[in-house]
């Protein structure tokens, strides 16, 4: 694996493997990586000639007062869970070099990023969709993979891909879990050991609320306080959100007459936690 730092470099790199015929994946990190980010690597290097992997904490996406200086950081061990995992070039690029002195430009998709986290980290999604597309004009891949944890950017990046004619395709990955069923994230290692075991109930709420449909539970705001009770069982979690909502547009959903998304988002000790499922009616 080659450690590449600046910019002009991964772009000459990844020009010359375009140029004899390779494809590249890519998948773009904040690093702390976890399974879930291997997940996406062993994705990747199944589906392309050569896989590439950033690290980069985008300060953009940080809104005031947000862990963004105390972020988990681990680059060595990284390198090595990179490496095993055969990514071929791991971008570090410098937030310096991202963004230079007089930066002007954002990218801002409408609409879909306003409900779910968009309503408690203002400007969050400007700052992922503004990086995703400067990583993806460095990098050019053919193929980019993103995890439905975050399913809310997914769908950012799948609509700014779209919209702006992107020649990329974004490739989604299942959400990978502790045994507790806790969903991976750096954030987990903010928890301690009370907290961990908290932070399984949103999964088990979320198991509940599937239950629940499955049963022919069709009115959301039943299964919200449900999930809401499941989860204030635990101590220390404080809900910002619980979302019952259409997977396309995240508009809200009060009767589930068809695929539904049921986001969830919680505070736990530092941690801001979030995780979701779909559920659908036949
Ligand atoms: P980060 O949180 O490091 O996540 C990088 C990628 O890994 C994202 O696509 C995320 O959805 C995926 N991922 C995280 N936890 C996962 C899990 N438990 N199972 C499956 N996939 C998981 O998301 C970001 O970084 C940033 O916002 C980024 C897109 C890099 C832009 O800065």
């Amino acid at each position: 694996m080659k450690v590449i730092s600046s910019i002009i470099d991964i772009k000459k790199i990844s020009s010359d493997l375009r140029n004899s015929g390779k494809s590249i994946g890519f998948i773009p990190t904040m690093g702390a990586l976890h399974m879930g980010h291997t997940s996406l690597m062993e994705k990747a290097k199944k589906d392309n000639d050569a896989v590439i992997l950033s690290i980069f904490v985008n300060p953009t996406q940080f809104t005031a007062g947000e862990d963004y200086h105390n972020y988990p950081k681990d680059i060595e061990k990284d390198k090595i869970i990179a490496s095993k995992s055969e990514v071929d070039y791991l971008f570090l690029p410098s937030a310096d070099e991202m963004y230079p002195e007089g930066y002007k430009t954002f990218v801002n998709v409408e609409d879909i990023t306003e409900p779910l986290c968009g309503k408690f980290r203002l400007g969050h999604f400007k700052g992922v969709a503004t990086v995703v597309l400067k990583l993806f004009n460095i990098v050019k891949p053919k193929r980019a993979y993103f995890g439905e944890k975050d399913y809310q950017q997914l769908l950012v990046i799948r609509r700014m891909a779209r919209d702006l004619n992107l020649d990329i395709e974004i490739i989604n990955m299942p959400t990978i879990r502790e045994k507790t069923g806790l969903a991976m994230s750096s954030r987990n290692r903010y928890l301690n050991q009370n907290e961990m075991v908290s932070a399984a109930a949103i999964y088990k709420a979320l198991k509940i609320s599937q239950e629940m449909v499955k049963d022919s539970e069709r009115i959301s705001q039943k299964i919200i306080n449900e999930i809401e009770r499941v989860i204030k069982s635990e101590d220390g979690i404080k809900i910002e959100y619980i979302s019952i909502c259409d997977p396309d547009t995240l508009e809200d959903m009060k009767i589930i007459n068809d695929r539904a998304l049921i986001a969830i988002a919680v505070r736990i000790g530092n941690a801001r936690l979030i995780d979701n499922c779909m559920v659908e009616v036949r």
